[in-house]
């Protein structure tokens, strides 16, 4: 059936420039580039855009650990990029960078609609810094003790252990991941958007069907939470588009990184002719544009993203996707079990074809996770692929090839089968559109065993035993080509490599949605070649293997904490107050609510005092009793929470879990002063 040709712009979510694609990255280019093909094929203008995400503190920082400018890095890793999806066929018209003159250019359009239309404020915050890199840190880039469960080495905004949620400023012992110094807090002027404004205009958009019923509600639990203002700068040094009117002040990364869609689909209309921007992002556009996202940034772009385009004045987008997460066997993607795999790594070792067939397989409209199964993974491409609809072919071809040259009769053999094999489409189209592809590949395979059927009913080869049963023979070979070419037809989306090989064997131009119907009579085919092969268990071991030396080499090298910084310089008057006394610890026990705490008893020599001492993580109270240490012998006594510190011991540390009690040398006693 023709349908009306419809103008339609697809992204999936812009991929950091510091790091390599994996099989979790790849559930989504899969899944949008299905979509994107089964639209060209069913005879629509629909465009791919993707880029890499350019900016950001840790594109920064990692191009600094590297000793490279974060412009040479993004250059290679867009390289790499390029290669990995070029590799899996992901099919885009334009794959670009946000560090492109034409996202700066829309970058600063948005910003200065949106400040003149008074959606941008400006507010002084206080915010960790770094006072040996002297930058400001993001959350991410602070570690220290959970303030709720006392875990060490979280990060300043949330804590893995407990799952609380915590400003930095909240965290304990914090540290700077970069330098390792200690944090100060410093204030500095950023700049809001005003999501608020957009709340009405939010709320309807919302309801308008543009997204999926589990997305719109939660986003019916934000409106109720109350939208928050969103900061959109950061301080030098950072990576990214300078704010025009704020020398020193730099967009976010996430202020930079939808309007990439946009500058990307620009950059491609400028090389192409007869394809207007405006055409798909004026504010009367019809054309159609899908964003393909994780549920992870469903916020960027189901709040943050339509308001600063209605504020901006660009048309919203027509809806926006969110997908799951990839599991492998059930779990988290994990380096060490060898599951976090590269984009190269598998295509090193196995047939991108399979990868893209099996998470077609699994999609579903929703935003569920989807599982990878190594063992289903083959068992399903080897029954399915390999084993019902290639082998429709290969059980077919050679008696065409043998007996009849290639030639294919001038009818079909059972049109009815035919027919029904074509009816079919509609249903697998609606099941494409709707992203249900697991629906789809339900449908097509079910057909690939009627085609099977049918072959086995007639058993071709007995046939074949009967000279004078050729142009049955012909006639039933012919009509499994022929549903064999409408299968490719519905799988063509998914397999784009297996499909040209089809196409190339069935010696017919690229299959389009309307051409299905057409059966081929009277045509010539090509010697039949395997059009895929058996996955090989070994290969996906080697694989596997690969992936964990993946993970050595890959590794970021652990940066030697920088030492701490000195303290301010001192006169020896000031030390001189010191009275540094040996010790012995007579009795030591755990502080009861206190997790880093431990009571201990120390002798002075003629003395004994009580001491409170932050050593618990380090040591069991029973193997310090007995051990001599150095005691701050004339500090004032501290009252705390769990009783009085009368002074203080010594030890080394860094901060975290590791501390190191200060110890004399053999002979010392308890009483001497330490000069
Ligand atoms: O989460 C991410 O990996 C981001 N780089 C996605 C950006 S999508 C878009 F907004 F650019
Ligand atoms: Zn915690």
């Amino acid at each position: 059936m023709m349908t009306a040709q419809r103008s339609i712009l697809v992204t999936s979510a812009l991929p950091y420039a510091n790091g390599p694609i994996h099989i979790g990255h790849l559930v989504e280019y899969i899944q949008t580039d299905i979509w994107a093909r089964f639209q060209r094929m069913r005879g629509h203008r629909c465009y791919y855009v993707c880029a890499d995400d350019a900016h950001g503190t840790p594109i920064m920082l990692r191009a600094r650990q590297e000793g490279i400018d974060p412009e040479t890095l993004i250059a290679r890793v867009a390289e790499a990029h390029r290669a990995d999806f070029r590799d899996f066929r992901i099919s885009f018209d334009n794959y670009y960078s946000t560090h492109s003159p034409e996202n700066q250019r829309f970058a600063r359009l948005i910003y200065e609609r949106n400040r003149d239309g008074g959606h941008i404020v400006r507010r002084t915050i206080r915010q960790a810094y770094d006072p040996v890199e002297k930058m400001f840190l993001p959350d991410r880039f602070i570690k220290g003790t959970c303030p709720k469960c006392g875990a060490e080495d979280q990060y300043g905004d949330n804590c893995e252990v407990c799952g609380a949620s915590y400003s930095p400023a909240e965290l304990k012992n914090p540290r700077s991941v970069v330098s390792g110094a200690v944090p100060e807090e410093r204030e500095s002027d950023h700049y809001f958007f005003r999501l608020r404004d957009f709340e009405d205009a939010l709320r309807a958009w919302t309801r308008s069907g543009s997204l999926q019923p589990e997305v719109a509600h939660k986003l019916e639990e934000w409106f109720a939470a109350g939208l928050q203002e969103w900061d959109i700068s950061r301080d030098a040094p950072y990576f990214g588009f300078e704010i025009p009117d704020h020398p020193g002040k730099y967009f976010y990364v996430w202020l930079d990184a939808p309007i990439g869609y946009m500058a990307s689909f620009q950059n491609l209309c400028d090389r192409t002719p007869g394809l207007v921007f405006e055409d798909f992002w004026g504010l009367d556009a019809e054309a159609e544009i899908y964003h393909f996202i994780g549920k992870d940034i469903i916020y960027f772009h189901a709040l943050f993203w339509p308001a600063m385009l209605q504020g901006a004045g660009f048309r919203t987008p027509s809806a926006v996707y969110a997908h799951g997460f990839l599991t492998v066997d059930g779990q988290k993607m994990s380096k060490s079990r060898g599951t976090f795999i590269q984009a190269r790594t598998y295509l090193d070792h196995l047939n991108p074809e399979y990868l893209r067939y099996y998470f077609a397989a699994k999609l579903g409209p929703g935003v569920e996770d989807i599982d990878l199964n190594l063992e289903d993974f083959s068992r399903r491409v080897n029954a399915d692929l390999v084993g019902k609809v290639v082998n429709i072919a290969s059980r077919c071809a050679g008696f065409l090839t043998k007996r009849f040259e290639g030639e294919l009769s001038p009818q079909l053999a059972e049109p009815a089968l035919f027919a029904a094999f074509v009816q079919a489409g509609e249903a697998i189209a609606a099941a494409y559109e709707g992203r249900a592809f697991s629906r789809a590949v339900r449908e097509i395979m079910a057909l690939a065993d009627r085609a099977n059927q049918y072959i086995d009913e007639q058993a071709p080869w007995i046939v074949a035993k009967d000279p004078a049963q050729s142009e049955r023979l012909q006639g039933i070979c012919s009509l499994g080509i022929n549903l064999f070419r409408v299968l490719m037809g519905y799988l063509r989306p998914i397999l784009p490599a297996t499909a040209e090989a089809a196409e190339q064997f069935l010696q017919i131009p690229p299959l389009t949605w309307d051409d299905l119907p057409n059966p081929l009579l009277a045509h010539r085919i090509a010697p039949f070649r395997p059009l895929m092969t058996r996955v090989d268990p070994k290969k996906i071991e080697a694989m596997l293997q690969a992936a964990k030396a993946d993970l050595a080499a890959t590794a970021p090298q652990a940066k030697k904490p920088a030492r701490e910084p000195i303290a301010p310089e001192i006169s020896y008057e000031d030390f001189a107050k010191l009275d540094l006394r040996i010790v012995r610890i007579l009795e030591a026990e755990a502080v009861e609510g206190a997790d880093r705490l431990l009571r201990l008893q120390v002798d002075l020599g003629d003395e004994t005092r009580t001491v409170l001492a932050g050593i618990r993580a380090a040591y069991d109270p029973k193997d310090l009793v007995g051990k001599l240490t150095v005691l701050v012998a004339n500090l004032a006594p501290r009252k705390m929470r769990f009783g009085v510190s009368e002074g203080m011991i010594l030890a080394a540390g860094s901060g975290g879990r590791e501390l190191f009690l200060l110890e004399p040398d053999a002979g010392a006693k308890p009483g001497m002063r330490v000069r």
